[in-house]
């Protein structure tokens, strides 16, 4: 589901043209969590589904997803499992590579960040491509997660992200749009 919120919330995204390739628009939300009133209203509504029900984890992708991530596993009393980029992790991980927007990399996770069956959310700034999401759902399933939802401030839907991850079973949630 896309939930279409106050302009304020929106217009708190800065946009910059042609970051980090030419052609790419580039939705930057440090303006965002600088802004008080819209980082809590950011954060609230990501938490909001999930009030009262049970989720042991929320997994965030490096390096904006720990920031919205943190804030929501707080709200939420759950753990917080880092998802980082290859070589940053010191225990024994599983790895996969993943394509985004603007480029390949690997990510890793700990093997025993989440136990199996563990109730998880995923939660990150914005999903694109999904490339992202889609590997960090793969390394969570991996091992035994149970992924109940993502949760992204904001959604490119024409790069077909969202759709991506609805067609693996999970649950979308993202709080806005840029076409
Ligand atoms: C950005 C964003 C998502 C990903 C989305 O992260 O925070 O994680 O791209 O793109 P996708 O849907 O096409 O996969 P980036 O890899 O730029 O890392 P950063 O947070 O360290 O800037
Ligand atoms: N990650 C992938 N595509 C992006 C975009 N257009 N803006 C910000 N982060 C992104």
């Amino acid at each position: 589901m896309t939930m279409t919120f106050d302009h304020d919330l929106k217009a708190s995204v800065r946009t910059i043209p042609d970051y980090p390739k030419p052609g790419i628009m580039f939705r930057d939300i440090t303006t965002l969590l600088a802004d008080a009133r819209a980082f809590r209203r950011a954060v609230d509504e990501l938490v909001h589904p999930w009030a009262g029900n049970k989720i042991d984890k929320v997994a965030g992708m490096e390096a904006r997803g720990f920031i919205l991530g943190g804030a929501v596993a707080h709200q939420l009393s759950a753990g917080f499992v880092p998802i980082r980029k290859k070589g940053k992790l010191p225990h024994t991980t599983v790895r996969i590579a993943y394509s985004l927007e603007y480029g390949i990399d690997e990510m890793e996770m700990h093997v025993d960040a989440v136990a199996p069956g563990e109730r998880v959310i995923l939660v990150d700034d914005l999903i694109a491509t999904g490339g992202t999401a889609e590997g960090a759902v793969k390394l969570l399933r991996q091992i035994g997660a149970n992924v109940m939802a993502a949760c992204f401030i904001i959604d490119l839907p024409e790069l077909g992200g969202a759709a991506k991850l609805r067609a693996m079973d999970v649950p979308v949630r993202t709080l806005m749009t840029f076409e």
